[in-house]
């Protein structure tokens, strides 16, 4: 939830600022501004879209070669000019841009206002560059300065500080909120993730917990806020593109990343085996499993909860992260897998950080190399999606699924439970990302079609049963989340307890009718709601037998029950997307969300 970007080095800052918002722009989007230093402080924010304010405000052409910028998630102040980022202190000689919330800002804002400061905006930012000013006054440097605020803010907070009494020079300062730093040659970047400064460098230096960061042009120094002490690090290489990060000629991210997602499945099947032995292993020497995510994460946690039971036979407790601290028992004996794509997700890393601290042990599946619960986990796995851009999970939620089941298979050989099933499953695993590709090509057409005919809906249902209940969860998600249309996705055995009720004449009901034994009771569930009318699209295992039932059949290649998912839920995340194009919506940028949810 909002990005920042920096630059200091000897090309002009602006292009460089700019380009890098953009490619930030899914963290947040309701305003942005940068700042340069050119022999004054230069600063330019507004309400709204980066590209149009830099078209009204000619955000590219602000001069200096070293700046800031930011894009905005509202969270302490409407969006307005007033509360856009860059904030500067009094004197308008400091720029600050800041991600997360400053907790304790109404107690230093009446500190400071006692001081004779004034302040502009209603955000909790703004107390930070006259923060800093308030010890610059002390005859401090600003580094010093800097120091001295960011011991006295309690929350968590990414900043990058500008001054023009030191032109030379971004500093930075992380808590809880992440900050990378690029290396160039004879420049430095600085942002919130890994993409925005792909273009320029694969070379980064991630930003701990308590530290601050000094960027010049051919230097960077980190050290402890704390105590001041200099922290060695030797900065990491990424394995992602800058082509990773652009749309390759889809018209949105969204639908690229779903079309990616044979590819993100292929690139995780190959994730090192000896990685997935010591996460099975992991689990199995626990008492007490809990799995805990948010959101499409969530979801993916749900299919793994099922592939677990059946494969292995291992009972696993999925929790939403922020429910976690509720009702999750905790000790010694127990394993948390922490399963989130950005690997920054609050929540998540809250749930993290109160398992460990009752003394369980902590394992994390992420995206992102270096991501804040890396810093946090006993055992560290990877997904290999590549970057996902789009603020909706698609391609990162099916890697997850497929790291997981490949768990699953693990573990199940680890118990001896598969028996000569392992083998089959597994090349039938391998096989997938193929048959994803299939699924893709075929039903796209029709879905784009089917998404015309549910443009004037107000409600849509989904059910499913077995892993067809996490797949509906994630399909609803996906369509009110871009659409905005009201969906819910529930186990179809559920309907008669209640949502039964809801439906009438003409309710679009999409039932995930995917193999195995439920689905002969899935089938006595389409005929439930179609007797109260319901106008049913079955998204179905290959569903001959289905099609005089329904008003539309999307007929899904024959597959492994467990492996289903990984199929089924393309036509639901395409729906979604053609939906709210054809509503003149970005599905890139939903309303009202940001990637990367950094609050708790
Ligand atoms: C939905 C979506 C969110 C995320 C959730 C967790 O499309 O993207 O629900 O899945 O915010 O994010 P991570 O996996 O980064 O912890």
């Amino acid at each position: 939830m909002c990005g920042i970007v920096g630059y200091v080095g000897s090309r002009p800052a602006a292009p460089i600022l700019l380009e890098a918002l953009k490619r930030l722009e899914y963290r947040g989007y309701d305003s942005a501004g940068m700042a340069t230093v050119f022999q004054k402080l230069v600063v330019r924010k507004d309400r709204g879209r980066i590209a149009d304010i830099a078209r009204r405000l000619k955000l590219a052409e602000m001069p200096g070669n070293l700046g800031l910028g930011h894009t905005r998630w509202a969270t302490h102040g409407e969006p307005s000019r007033v509360n856009a980022h860059p904030h500067l202190d009094n004197s308008k000689k400091i720029a600050v841009v800041h991600n997360g919330i400053i907790e304790n800002y109404s107690e230093l804002r009446k500190f400071l206002q006692s001081q004779g400061y004034r302040f502009a905006s209603e955000t909790d930012t703004e107390v930070v560059p006259n923060l800093i000013s308030y010890f610059l006054r002390q005859g401090k440097s600003l580094e010093r300065s800097v120091r001295e605020a960011a011991r006295r803010l309690k929350g968590s907070f990414a900043l990058a500080i500008v001054s023009v009494e030191e032109p030379d020079r971004v500093i930075a300062v992380r808590q809880d909120s992440p900050l990378i730093i690029g290396l160039g040659n004879g420049e430095v970047f600085l942002a919130s993730d890994i993409p925005a400064m792909l273009q320029h460098t694969k070379r980064v230096l991630v930003l701990e917990n308590g530290e601050m960061a000094v960027l010049t042009p051919e230097r960077v120094v980190i050290k402890k806020i704390n105590s001041g002490a200099a922290v060695e690090r030797e900065p990491m290489t990424v394995n992602w593109t800058a082509e990773m990060a652009e749309k390759g000629g889809y018209p949105h991210f969204t639908l690229k990343e779903i079309h990616q997602q044979p590819e993100a499945v292929r690139d995780t099947l190959l994730a090192p085996e000896e990685e997935l032995k010591k996460l099975a292993r992991f689990l199995l020497g626990a008492r007490r499993v809990y799995f805990v995510a948010c959101g499409t994460s969530y979801h993916a946690a749900l299919v793994a909860k099922y592939a677990l039971a059946k494969l292995a036979e291992l009972p696993v407790e999925v929790m939403i992260s922020s429910e976690f601290g509720e009702v999750g028992s905790l000790d010694d004996k127990t394993a948390v897998l922490a399963i989130t794509q950005s690997g920054e997700t609050a929540d998540t890393l809250k749930a993290v950080a109160s398992a460990k601290a009752a003394g369980a042990k902590v394992a994390c599946l992420t995206n992102v190399v270096g991501s804040s619960i890396t810093r946090m986990s006993d055992l560290i796995c990877y997904t290999y999606a590549g970057p996902e851009i789009s603020v909706v999970a698609t391609k990162t939620f099916a890697a997850q699924v497929a790291y997981l089941l490949r768990l699953a298979i693990n573990l199940a050989k680890l118990r001896g439970r598969s028996g000569s099933k392992h083998n089959k499953l597994t090349a039938e695993l391998k096989e997938l990302p193929d048959v994803m590709r299939e699924v893709l090509a075929k039903v796209d057409p029709q879905v784009k079609k089917l998404a015309g005919r549910l443009l004037p809906a107000n409600d849509i249902y989904l059910i499913g049963r077995g892993v067809g209940y996490p797949l509906v969860l994630e399909g609803a998600l996906k369509i009110k989340e871009i659409t905005y249309i009201h969906s819910e996705g529930m186990p179809a055995g559920e309907l008669k307890h209640g949502t039964l009720a809801q439906i009438e004449e003409g309710t679009p009901v999409i039932a995930v009718v995917t193999p195995g034994e439920m689905r002969l009771k899935m089938v006595s569930n389409v005929e439930e709601v179609k007797a109260r009318g319901a106008r049913v699209i079955a998204i179905a295992d290959n569903g001959k037998d289905l099609r005089e039932h329904v008003d539309e059949l999307i007929s899904i290649p024959h597959t492994e029950e467990l492996f289903s998912p990984l199929l089924f839920i393309i036509p639901l995340q395409l729906l979604a997307y053609y939906i709210t194009v054809g509503k003149g919506q970005d599905p890139d940028r939903p309303r009202s969300l940001a990637k990367s949810v950094t609050v708790e």
